[in-house]
């Protein structure tokens, strides 16, 4: 039993599409709890920092484009394997191979666009926290 924190977002186009609030249900109605939340809009600075681990892949500069294209909503998730447990509610990376009734499955419009972030480990977690959050 591991109660962890984990930073999630709720990317723009999820945002613009108007889900927020059936993606913020989801996870009121699983076991984990919110612990902060707020809609801003990210800086570059922070952006580049936040995705610093895939500079120099293809998919590098629109995916920083598209962060920054609209406000996201930024949350401190905790509870048992949080970072697990989110990563499961999010599916997979590609909203076409997510698992159905995930978020990504039902709301991602694409690999780039698929609706929400969730860290990878507990360390990227605190990371990412200090670089949303400050
Ligand atoms: P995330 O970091 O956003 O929670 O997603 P992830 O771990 O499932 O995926 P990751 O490999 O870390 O990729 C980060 C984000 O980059 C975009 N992406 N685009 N081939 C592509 O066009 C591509 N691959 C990844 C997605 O927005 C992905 O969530
Ligand atoms: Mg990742």
């Amino acid at each position: 039993m591991a109660i962890e924190k984990t930073y999630s977002m709720i990317k723009p186009n999820a945002v613009a599409a108007g889900h927020v609030g059936e993606i913020i249900t989801r996870f009121e109605r699983s076991e984990l709890s919110i612990e902060r939340i707020e809609l801003a809009a990210l800086t570059p600075e922070q952006v580049k920092l936040g995705y610093e681990e895939h500079e120099g892949k293809p998919f590098y500069p629109p995916l920083i484009e598209f962060m920054l294209s609209g406000p996201v909503v930024k949350m401190v998730i905790s509870g048992e394997n949080a970072v697990a447990r989110c990563r499961e509610i999010m599916g997979a990376t590609d909203p076409e191979k997510a698992e159905p009734g995930t978020i990504r499955a039902d709301f991602g419009t694409s690999v780039r666009e698929n609706a929400i972030h969730g860290s990878d480990s507990p360390e990227s977690a605190a990371r990412e926290i200090s670089i949303y959050f400050g």
